[in-house]
C-alpha cells in the first residue's frame, strides 16, 4: 500500500539508535552500539545496533533486522504500522490510503451498526432495564468499566432500538440489511436482538460489523448472532481477531477457544492472543485467516465429547492450511472461562504448556481406549488417524505424522502411504464414528515461490555441501526475487569449503538484510530433513523459473506444449507447501 520509494525514504531517515534506544539501554562500543538483547532477555551486551547500516543483530539469539522489523518483532506492529510509526518520528507524511476510489457502497450499513453499538453500550451503562445485564455480568465477575472496555452492550426488549435508529435517520431497510432488524410474518419490523447481552464483532479493519447476543435467563437460542450481510460473513470472521492480531503475531501462535466468554476471560487475565469462531465449526476461511497471522494454533476447547469432536474438526481444518496444531486438555467439566475465573491465568498456563500435537492427542485418546492392543481395533484406530495425516498440508508435518503412526500401529509406511492415496474414509473424529463423512479434499494452498527461494538460500548458508549442490543445479536467474538472485550469486562465488560466515561484500541493502535474516534462521535447520528441503525447494524454483520463461512464448501452440511438458516434469512442485514454519518451529 505504501509506495516502495517512500518506504526507502522512511528507512533512510530513521533514527535507528533513537528508536531502539527507547527500549534498550545502548552504549557505544567501537562503531556499534551495544545493549542487553530484548528478544531473548539477555543480561550481557550481546545486542548490537549498527546505525550506519540501519540494522540490529543479537549475537546470542541471532534476532536481526532493520528498524521496521525491530518494531514488528518487539511490539507486534504490522509492517505498514511500523513504517508509519517511523515516518511520523521523522516527520515524513505518508498519505492515508487513497486506494478506495469512490464512496463505500456499504457506508450506511457501517453507520447503522456503529450507531446501534454505541446505543447498546449506553443501555448497558444506564438503562433501568439494563440492570438485568449488569447483574448478570457482575455474577460472572465482570464489572461495568471492564464491560465498557470490552465494548459489551445490552439490547433491551421492545422497539427502543428501532425508534432511536429512526431518530438518527436510519431506515428500516438499512436496519434489515445490516442484520439489526427482522421482518415478522405479518410484515412488521422488529429488533433482532431483544433482551440480550451484546458482544461486538469487528472486521479486519476494526469496524464493528456484527453482534453476538447472549440470552439473559431462560430462552432459545442461548446465543444469537447477526446474520450474513454485505459487511459480515460469519464463516470468514473470528471473534476478537482484530484486537488479538498483534499479540498473535508477537507470540507466533494463537489460542482458539469455543466461545465469547472464554475469549473475554482470557483477555482479562492478560492472555491476548485468543480468538473464537462464531458459533459454527471452524471453517476453511477462518482457518486460512488465522494462518495469515500465526504459524501455530493451540486449541483450547471444552473437554466433553462435543468439545473433542469440535477440536479434531478444527484441528484438521487448520492442518489443511498448513498450520501447526496443538491441543490443550482441560479437566473434565471445565472450560477456559471457569478455569481462569477461579484460578487466574496461572491456572491456565500449565494447561497450555502441556498442550500436545493434534495427532499425538488423537493417539493418546485411542491408546487410552486400548485401540492399539488388538488387530481389529487397530484397523479402526488407523481409520481415525489417516484423515489427520491426509489433512496435513505441510509436507514435513505429514512426514512426521506418517512416521509416528507407522511406529504406533506397526503398519509399514509404504502401506500407509498407499492407503493415504485412496479416497478418504468415513470419518468424523474419534468421538463420533457414525457422524457423516467429510469427503471434500481441500486443494493445497498457493505455494509461495519466494519462500522456497529463501529456504534454498538458507541451506546454502547452512553448509558448504548444500551450497555446492545448489550451485551445480541453479543459476541466479532461477530466482524470482532480485535480492535472492544477488545472494545466490554471492554465495556461489565463495571458495568451495569455506563456511558462509562473512558478509559477502558489495551487496545491495536489500540483499544484505536478507543475508542477515536468513543467516539468523539458518541454525534452525539443525535436525531438519535437509535433503527433502533441497529437493522440494529446487523443484519449486526450477518449475517457476520455467513457467516464467514459458510466459514469454508468444505462439500459443508451442506455449501449451511447453506447459504440458512442465506439468509432467514437476507434478509435485506446484503443490509443495512451504516448509518454512516447520523448519523454523521445529522442536
Ligand atoms: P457454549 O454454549 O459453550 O457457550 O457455546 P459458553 O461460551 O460456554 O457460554 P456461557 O458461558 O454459557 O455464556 C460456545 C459458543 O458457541 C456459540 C457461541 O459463540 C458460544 O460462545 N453458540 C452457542 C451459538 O452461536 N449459539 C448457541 O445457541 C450456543
Ligand atoms: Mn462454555
Amino acid at each position: 500500500m505504501i509506495p516502495e520509494d517512500v518506504i526507502d525514504q522512511v528507512r533512510e531517515s530513521a533514527d535507528v539508535l533513537g528508536i531502539i534506544g527507547e527500549s534498550v539501554q545502548l552504549k557505544r562500543t567501537g562503531a556499534d552500539w551495544r545493549g542487553p538483547c530484548p528478544f531473548h532477555g539477555g543480561k550481557n551486551r550481546n545486542f548490537a545496533v549498527i546505525p550506519k547500516k540501519g540494522l540490529f543483530y543479537c549475537y546470542v539469539c541471532h534476532e536481526a533486522g532493520d528498524v521496521f522489523s525491530y518494531l514488528m518483532k518487539r511490539f507486534g506492529m504490522d509492517y505498514p504500522t511500523a513504517v508509519r510509526d517511523v515516518a511520523r518520528r521523522s516527520g515524513i507524511v505518508i498519505p492515508e490510503r487513497t486506494v478506495q476510489a469512490g464512496p463505500d457502497p456499504n457506508e450506511h450499513l457501517h453507520t447503522a451498526v456503529a450507531s446501534a453499538h454505541e446505543w447498546f453500550t449506553r443501555q448497558l451503562e444506564s438503562l433501568p432495564e439494563g440492570e438485568i445485564a449488569r447483574t448478570y455480568l457482575a455474577g460472572r465477575d465482570i464489572d461495568l468499566p471492564t464491560a465498557k472496555r470490552l465494548g459489551l452492550g445490552y439490547a433491551p426488549r421492545g422497539k427502543a432500538l428501532l425508534e432511536e435508529m429512526h431518530r438518527l435517520g436510519i431506515s428500516d431497510e438499512t436496519l434489515l440489511d445490516a442484520g439489526l432488524a427482522v421482518r415478522r410474518d405479518d410484515g412488521s419490523v422488529a429488533a433482532r436482538f431483544r433482551g440480550r447481552l451484546i458482544f461486538p464483532i469487528s472486521d479486519q479493519r476494526g469496524r464493528i460489523v456484527a453482534f453476538g447476543g447472549r440470552i439473559l435467563g431462560e430462552g432459545e437460542p442461548k446465543y444469537l448472532n447477526s446474520p450474513e450481510s454485505p459487511i459480515f460473513s460469519k464463516g470468514k470472521s473470528l471473534y476478537n481477531l482484530n484486537a488479538a492480531r498483534n499479540a498473535i503475531r508477537k507470540e507466533e501462535t494463537a489460542i482458539l477457544v469455543e466461545g465469547y466468554f472464554d475469549v473475554i476471560r482470557l483477555v482479562l487475565a492478560g492472555i491476548e492472543h485468543v480468538v473464537a469462531p462464531l458459533g459454527t465449526a471452524l471453517t476453511p476461511d477462518q482457518a486460512q485467516l488465522l494462518r495469515k497471522y500465526a504459524p501455530a494454533v493451540t486449541l483450547l476447547y471444552d473437554s466433553d465429547q462435543a468439545g473433542l469432536r469440535a477440536t479434531f474438526r478444527a484441528g484438521d481444518e487448520l492442518l489443511r492450511q498448513g498450520v501447526r496444531v496443538r491441543v490443550a486438555t482441560m479437566p473434565a467439566g471445565e472450560d477456559p472461562d471457569t478455569i481462569v475465573r477461579s484460578g487466574g491465568a496461572g491456572a491456565l498456563q500449565p494447561i497450555l504448556d502441556d498442550a500436545v500435537d493434534l495427532l499425538d492427542r488423537k493417539i493418546q485418546l485411542l491408546a487410552a481406549r486400548g485401540w492399539f492392543e488388538d488387530t481389529e481395533h487397530r484397523r479402526n484406530a488407523l481409520d481415525r488417524l489417516l484423515p489427520t495425516i491426509r489433512a496435513a498440508a505441510d509436507p514435513i508435518t505429514r512426514e512426521l505424522y506418517l512416521t509416528r503412526v507407522a511406529e504406533r500401529s506397526g503398519v509399514s509406511r509404504v502401506v500407509l502411504e498407499q492407503e493415504l492415496r485412496l479416497q478418504p474414509r468415513r470419518y468424523e473424529g474419534p468421538a463420533a464414528p457414525r457422524a457423516p463423512a467429510r469427503t471434500d479434499v481441500q486443494p493445497a494452498s498457493e505455494p509461495d515461490g519466494a519462500r522456497a527461494e529463501e529456504e534454498l538460500l538458507r541451506l546454502m548458508i547452512h553448509s558448504p555441501l548444500w551450497r555446492e549442490r545448489a550451485r551445480e543445479l541453479h543459476q541466479p536467474d532461477h530466482f524470482d526475487v532480485g535480492a535472492h538472485a544477488e545472494l545466490f550469486a554471492a554465495l556461489s562465488s565463495l571458495p568451495p569449503a569455506e563456511p558462509a560466515t562473512q558478509l559477502p561484500s558489495s551487496l545491495s541493502h536489500e540483499a544484505e538484510l536478507k543475508w542477515i535474516e536468513l543467516r539468523r534462521a539458518a541454525y534452525r535447520l539443525e535436525g531438519a530433513d535437509l535433503d527433502a528441503i533441497f529437493t522440494a525447494t529446487s523443484a519449486m524454483i526450477l518449475s517457476r523459473f520455467e513457467r516464467r520463461e514459458i510466459e514469454r512464448i508468444i505462439d500459443p501452440v508451442e506455449r501449451r506444449r511447453r506447459e504440458e511438458d512442465l506439468r509432467r516434469r514437476y507434478p509435485k512442485a506446484e503443490q509443495a507447501r512451504w516448509l518454512q514454519r516447520k523448519v523454523r518451529k521445529k522442536k
